[in-house]
Formats: C-alpha cells, structure tokens, sequence
C-alpha cells in the first residue's frame, strides 16, 4: 500500500487528512476531487508542491475519470471521502446526494473490483445508525445497531455501506468501513453547527439554533479522525465496520454559548429558529472496538479542539468570508428563509 486516491481531498477532512498522512505517514496521495460548492483547493496551498502529493480534478461518478487517474498513478488503494456532506442540503434537494454519494460509490467499488486494488476504505458516518433516546445515556450506536435512516443525507450514506458490504461479500474484496461521529476544526464549511456559529458570531449576526437547542452530537477533532483513519486503513480487518467517536456529547446550545463566551459574547445574540424537519435528536458513539482492537483513542479533548479551532476561524477571516460569499448566500437564505419567522 503505497498511492493512495483521496477522493473529496478538497473538502473539511479530506484536506486535513491529506496533512496528517503527508506528516505521519510515507504514502503517496493523489487528491482527486470535483470541486463542488464545499471543496477548495486553498485547503491545500501549505503542501500543494510536496512531490508525495498531487490534484486531480474528476469526478468520482464518471468510471473513466476514476480509471485514468487510477492508472496514471498506480494507485494500489482508494479513501473514500468524496460525498455531498449537508444534512439541511439533502433535505433542499436529495438528487445529489444519491448521485454523488450511492453512485459515485459504486463507481468506486467497480474500479477497485476491475483493477484488483489492495484496499478501500469507505468514510462514512455515525448518520447511519438514526437517532438515540435522550434519557437514556447508557444506549450508545455500536458496530451492530441497525441502520436506521432519517435524512436524505444519511440515507445516501447507507446505501453506499451497503453496496460496501455488499461487493465485500460477494466479491470477496478487500473494504473497511469507518463510521465516524460529528467532526470539527479547522477548514470546515461554516454551513455546520460550529464554524457557522464562529462566524455568525464574529459577523456580530444572529446564532439560528434549532428547535430547542437540545439534540446532542457526540463531537470528535478533526485531526483525530485523521488518525483512526490511518489505523483502520493499516491494521483494520477486512469487511469490518469501526465505529470512531469522541466520548463527548454535547447539546447543541451548549456548544453555541462555549462559542459566544470563547469570543467574549453574549447569549442574547442566539435566536431559536423553526426546527429541520426529521432532525436527528441525539447521536452518542461507543468506539470500544477500532480502541480495544487497534489501540486507537483521541488526541485532543474538547477544550483544546474548541480552542484551537476558534482561533483558526479568528486567524482565517478572509479564508470563512470568501467561501460565504456567492453561492452559499442562495443557499443561506433558502434553507433559513421558513425557519425565521
Ligand atoms: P465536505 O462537504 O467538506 O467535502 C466533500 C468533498 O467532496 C468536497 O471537496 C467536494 O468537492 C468533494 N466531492 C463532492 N462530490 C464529488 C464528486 N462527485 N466527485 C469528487 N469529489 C466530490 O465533507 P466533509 O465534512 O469533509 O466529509 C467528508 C466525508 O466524511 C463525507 O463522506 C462525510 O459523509 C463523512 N463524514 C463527515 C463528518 C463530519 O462531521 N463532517 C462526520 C462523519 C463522516
Ligand atoms: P450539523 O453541523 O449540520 O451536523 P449534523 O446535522 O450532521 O449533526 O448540525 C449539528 C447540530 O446542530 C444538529 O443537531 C443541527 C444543529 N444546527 C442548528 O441548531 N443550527 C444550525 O444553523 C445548524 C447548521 C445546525
């Protein structure tokens, strides 16, 4: 295992992974992204000339597109983070979603099955387990909680981990899967729960929380993503599912008041707004078996995560300011327009 096709290396993680692996690793990585609204190669700029790394602009839906910059660079493993990412976006409009996300995977899983690749990993996501009681905490999602899907979004990335499983079986390939809690840091695309509230917040706007502000996400850094990844990827089995999560759930509003006290604001500036239909209400990992089995576990606790990433936004105004300009006002104002009464 040596050149490794990091699909969707433009967007939040892929990119930060792309960093991590040029640093902790040996591999060659070719970043071969189709640069939707979410991915941007100034993730990259600090290591676009490093000779292990390399862009290529494809798309992960187009076989042929795949196959040439699998062969051009003896690609010998696939990481698949290539994906439409946005719940409330799935819910706007789930065409996408299906495409990029069920039909790009397939596309994935035909090249590694025609060209007998070494490896691929799935990256997918704690989504796909459906939600969690609130009262009760013991319950968390295991490796075996049914698939249980909500939104268009988690749908999408289901059916792609069945089709995993699927050409697993059946072809006897060699697929891992990672099912990972919600990720933050920095280059996220403040359409998510924590940058955008930097941003609003340091844009002096109001902080929309939906419904009550108590549904509860299980929140990991995004570096320590990057290194469950690696650990599945070299010593992971093959056909299995890991779980990767954070032990460190949160409410939603809690996470946004951290956020306003962090920039020394307060809280008269959050604004409950109507609440996304089907939304999720809490998600909790138990990531026993990637840290029993391949002795992984976090780096970061929560207060140096938040820490670090609030100064990222702080420090990278112009990098948050750009990427919501254009397009992503449309979006802003369709998907909030009937939650602002
Ligand atoms: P992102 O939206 O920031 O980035 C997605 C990237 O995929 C972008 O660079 C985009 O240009 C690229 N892309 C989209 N469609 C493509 C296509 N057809 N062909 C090639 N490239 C395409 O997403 P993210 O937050 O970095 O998530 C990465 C992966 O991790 C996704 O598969 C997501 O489901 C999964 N995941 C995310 C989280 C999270 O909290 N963000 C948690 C668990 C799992
Ligand atoms: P998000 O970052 O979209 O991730 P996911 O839905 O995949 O977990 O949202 C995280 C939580 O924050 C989720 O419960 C929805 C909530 N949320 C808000 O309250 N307001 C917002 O403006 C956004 C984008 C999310």
């Amino acid at each position: 295992m040596k050149n490794i096709l990091v699909t969707g290396g433009a967007g939040f993680i892929g990119s930060n992974f792309i960093k991590y692996a040029l640093q902790n690793t040996g591999f060659n990585l070719v970043n071969f992204d189709k640069l939707t609204y979410a991915g941007n190669l100034e993730n990259l700029t600090d290591i676009e000339f490093n000779d292990r790394y390399k862009f290529v602009k494809g798309d992960i839906c187009e076989k042929d597109e795949v196959e040439k910059a699998v062969h051009e660079n003896e690609i010998d493993t696939i990481i698949n983070f290539a994906a439409e990412s946005h719940v409330d976006r799935s819910i706007l409009g789930a065409k996408e979603f299906i495409n990029t996300n069920v039909m790009g995977t397939h596309v994935l899983l035909e090249v590694l099955k025609d060209h007998k690749l070494e490896k691929y990993l799935q990256v997918s996501t704690d989504e796909v387990y459906g939600s969690l009681p609130e009262d009760k905490k013991e319950i968390l999602f295991t490796e075996s909680t049914p698939i249980t899907t909500n939104s268009p979004y988690s749908a999408s990335k289901a059916s792609a981990d069945l089709l995993c499983n699927a050409f697993h079986h059946t072809f006897g390939l060699p697929i891992l899967i990672t099912r990972c809690s919600n990720n933050y840091g920095p280059y996220q695309f403040p359409e998510k729960l924590i940058p955008l509230m930097i941003a609003k917040t340091l844009n002096g706007e109001k902080l929309p929380v939906y419904g009550d502000g108590k549904n509860v996400r299980d929140w990991l850094y995004v570096e320590d993503h990057c290194s469950a990844i690696i650990k599945v990827l070299s010593d992971g089995r093959s056909g299995e599912v890991y779980n990767i999560g954070g032990n460190n759930e949160w409410y939603n509003i809690d996470i946004v008041k951290l956020i306003l006290k962090k920039l020394g604001k307060t809280d008269d500036m959050i604004q409950y707004v109507k609440d996304r239909p089907g939304h999720d209400r809490r998600y909790a990992i138990d990531s026993s078996k990637i840290a029993d089995e391949l002795g992984w576990k976090p780096a970061y606790d929560f207060e140096t995560g938040i820490t670090l990433t609030v100064e990222w936004y702080l420090k990278n105004e112009e990098w948050w300011k750009k990427v919501m300009s254009g397009e992503y006002q449309k979006y802003y104002s369709e998907n909030y327009r009937d939650k602002i009464s």
